[in-house]
């Protein structure tokens, strides 16, 4: 299993990290565009193995593609991230071209290749790579969801005072502040809703919490969060190269589902061999209907500043 991650910086490494440490993959290959940085990072993962026990080989290429040549599963972080006070939105200009430049170059060299984009507007880039690429839908991922319910099931475990691991949830919707939609009447704490244990008020301040959760840590770090995002799309990566059947919530390229078209927005889906395998359709009510409507809305206006 040959895992490609193209932007060696921080989500990029923290998912190789994650991937290795994992031991899943046999082969790690990082490339950045900056001279020397992919091969650096590599280098010092590599120092980690014998400290964290994995066998996964991580090679780092400046640029050089064939270096990625029959890559399994392709991971896109390359691109600016977002500062203090910005939207993911604004970064659309400098990431859009990076994006598209680097998915072509990636099938260029692995054909078969099932590629997790992260680069953000990430629900506007997983579209960019469905409209220029030709792959096949199972096979362009958007990474969102899975890193938005992690927040969201932390801020419950916060606010029901119990381990994260008790708290099961999800987010749907588009990965934007706005555009989030944060499932609290389905979340439960070891299988009971938890509305059970907490008032209206408090699930809604848990939902808002999430939603801005991205926001957040820019403003604490000074930059984007790495450790929850490399996490999250190490997460699909090994669905994916295990054939696990895993759910996640995941920007797809819908056609109809939720009542929706021609967008990618994040949905539950099955990830296993085939990549996404199956979109799983929640009956949702009308409140969350309409959110889910209104997210769309926003994903759409985003994708209507690409140039495709
Ligand atoms: P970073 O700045 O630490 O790393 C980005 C790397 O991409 C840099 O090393 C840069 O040299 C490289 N790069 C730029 N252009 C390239 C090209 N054409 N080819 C190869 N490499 C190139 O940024 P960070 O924090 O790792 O974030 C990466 C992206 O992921 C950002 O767009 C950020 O907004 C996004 N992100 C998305 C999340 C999600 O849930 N979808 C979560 C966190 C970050």
């Amino acid at each position: 299993m040959k895992v490609t991650i193209v932007g060696a910086g921080a989500v990029g490494a923290s998912c190789a990290e994650y991937v290795a440490i994992k031991n899943f993959a046999s082969e790690v290959v990082l490339l950045d565009i900056k001279e020397g940085y992919a091969e650096g990072k590599a280098m010092d993962l590599m120092q980690t193995a014998t400290l964290n026990g994995f066998d996964t080989k991580i090679t780092g290429s400046t640029n050089d593609y064939s270096k990625t040549a029959n890559s399994d599963i392709a991971v896109i972080t390359s691109g600016i991230p977002r500062k203090p006070g910005m939207t993911r939105e604004e970064l659309i200009g400098i990431n859009a071209g990076i994006v598209k430049e680097v998915s072509a170059n990636l099938i260029k060299h692995s054909p078969d290749v099932t590629l997790i984009v992260v680069s953000n507007p990430m629900d506007t880039m997983t579209y960019l790579v469905h409209k220029t690429t030709g792959l096949p839908k199972n096979k362009i991922i958007g990474m969102g969801g899975a890193l938005d319910s992690a927040r969201f099931k932390y801020r419950l475990s916060e606010a029901l005072e119990c381990p994260p691991s008790d708290v099961d949830g999800m987010v749907i919707g588009g990965h934007s502040d706005t555009g989030m939609v944060p499932l609290t009447r389905l979340a439960t704490r070891n299988s009971v809703p938890v509305s059970a244990f907490l008032s209206e008020e408090r699930l809604n301040q848990v939902a808002e919490d999430t939603k801005v959760g991205g926001a957040t840590l820019t403003k604490l770090l000074g930059t984007s969060a790495w450790y929850a995002p490399g996490a999250a799309v190490s997460g699909l990566v090994q669905a994916i190269a295990c054939d696990q059947k895993k759910m996640f919530p995941c920007s797809a390229l819908l056609d109809g589902e939720y009542g929706l078209s021609d967008l990618c927005i994040g949905v539950p889906a099955i990830l296993g061999k085939d990549g996404l395998e199956k979109i799983v359709e929640l009956k949702l009510d009308d409140a969350e209907k309409n959110k889910m409507k209104e997210s769309a809305e926003g994903v759409k206006k985003t994708n209507g500043l690409l140039d495709v």
